[in-house]
This record gives structure tokens, sequence and C-alpha cells, in this order.
């Protein structure tokens, strides 16, 4: 099969330029990584044509020997669906998960150099969905960016404000969201740090930067990122017409919400204020 006629291949690159028609890719801001099902490596294999073995800058054992879907550094998400070969690459890890080697795309150029987090995000979640999560997304989420100015970085501040500026939010992410402090992107130490918090969620916010998000699929992930966003842009027009809220939803309406929807909402996120 041709590439780019691929499913998974042709829905990663929807993600992407939805993500650039939401206005959270300026530039080459953001990137997305997806871990392809061995039948769908299997049936484009025909096209790879096989780089150079390059080192990951992390160690990532438990993906040794996968293949994954990843846009490239410096590439704009903008250029995506017009270019994709140039834009986007698949690679595959070496028997050790310590090296990487482009197999198709990516025109010269190299994986994001966001990979480390990446991967070992995709390694955390692998480990703890026994599989099922496939997909992690960095975007450059306006308004939970302009939150990281005002909110403490705190996980419970973050969780506790967002779930409240709308019904649905406990229930698309009754987990929580992660805050990593301000840290220098684009290597191991945020990719520990971030992936550290992906353990217990599947959104991390990066203060004054943006967000990581992992799901199961293109439309999961992509949903869990429009819907913290969405609920981040509901707190910052509520902040700029007056710092109190009136009314809101409150920890007991969140008990209840939580009983009938059959999902669990820790309750070091419930604490009164
Ligand atoms: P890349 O172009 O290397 O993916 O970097 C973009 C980015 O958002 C870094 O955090
Ligand atoms: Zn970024």
């Amino acid at each position: 099969m041709k590439f780019l006629k691929a499913e998974f291949v042709q829905g990663f690159i929807r993600m992407a330029n939805d993500g650039w028609e939401q206005g959270w890719h300026e530039r080459n801001g953001g990137n997305l990584s997806y871990r392809a099902k061995p039948e769908e490596v299997e049936s484009v294999k025909e096209n790879f044509s096989v780089g150079e073995w390059q080192p990951i800058g992390t160690s990532v054992p438990g993906l040794a020997g996968e293949y994954f879907l990843v846009t490239g550094s410096g590439k704009y998400f903008r250029n995506v669906i017009i270019k994709p070969e140039d834009s986007i690459g698949m690679i595959e890890l070496d028997e050790k998960g310590e090296n990487y080697r482009i197999v198709w795309g990516l025109a010269g150029g190299r994986p994001t150099s966001e990979l480390p987090t990446h991967l070992m995000n995709h390694e955390v979640k692998k480990e703890l969905t026994g599989g099922r999560y496939r997909v992690i997304y960095h975007a450059h989420t306006t308004n939970v960016i302009a939150l990281t100015f005002v909110l403490p970085l705190e996980e419970e501040v973050f969780t506790r404000e967002l779930w409240e500026m709308a019904t649905e939010c406990p229930v698309v992410f009754p987990a929580g969201i992660g805050v990593v402090p301000w840290m220098v992107p684009g290597g191991r130490e945020i990719a520990v740090a971030t992936s550290r918090l992906m353990k217990e969620y599947d959104a991390a916010v990066w203060a004054h930067h943006g967000m990581f998000a992992a799901g199961e699929d293109f439309d999961l992930t992509f949903g869990l990122m429009h819907t913290i966003e969405k609920a981040a842009e509901i707190l910052v027009k509520l902040l700029s017409m007056q710092p109190q809220k009136r009314q809101t939803i409150q920890p007991d309406d969140l008990r209840r919400l939580a009983e009938d929807f059959k999902v669990m909402l820790p309750e070091k996120f419930l604490y009164e204020k």
C-alpha cells in the first residue's frame, strides 16, 4: 500500500491539521507521535528507505523495536497536509530502545526535538494500559499557557479550576491534570518530569509553554486536548470579567456527577476553598 494512503497515516495528518486550525501550532510549535501497530507497519513496509541509527537522547527499553509516526523538528503543522513526506516521518527503534532510524519521510530532517518526552510518555502509557494508548500530542494551547501566569503551578488547582469550567470536564479527565514547572524543553530532564506525571494523568501542562496529552487514538487524544483548552478559555474569560465566581459547581456536585457517570474523582481535588 502507498504510505500516504494508509488509514493511520491519514488519521495522523488530519489530527495535525485540526490542531493547526485551532491555532495551537504557530510556526513549528507542537509535535505529534503515534505508536504504529505491527500490521500497520507491515502494510506500508514496501515504501521504506532505511536511514542511519541516531541516538534518541534517552533510553526506552519498553519500546524496543517499535515503529512511530512523528512530526519533524522545525516542521510546521500548517504544512503537514500539503507536504507530508517532508513534515512527518516514520522511525524504528533499535533492540535496546536507545537509537532510532528514519524509515520513511522527513526529507533530510529529523524527528521532533521533543522525541525524548514523546517516547518516555509512550513507554509509561504502553505499560500502564497494556498497549492500548498509542498517541502522544504536544500543543501550544493559548489559554492553558495564559493560566500558567496566574494560577499556582499545582495540579490540585489546575485540575479543580478546569473541572469547574464545564460539567463534562471531570468526566473527560477524571484523573486530573499534571503540571510541570518551567523547564528547558527538548531534553531528557523535562521528559523524565513529564513521563512521571503520565503515570497518574493523561495530560500535563508545561508552564509558560503548552500541554502534553496522551490517548488511545487520534479522536480521544485530540478531544482531550480540545476539552482542556476550551475549559481554560472559559476560565480566562471569567477571570477577565471579574476575579471571583458568583456561583460554580461545588465539591458535592462533583461527587454526585462522579457517581452518576461512574468515574472516580480523587478527593485531593475536591477540597473546600
Ligand atoms: P519541534 O519543531 O522540534 O517539534 O519543536 C517544537 C516545540 O513545540 C518544542 O517544544
Ligand atoms: Zn513546544
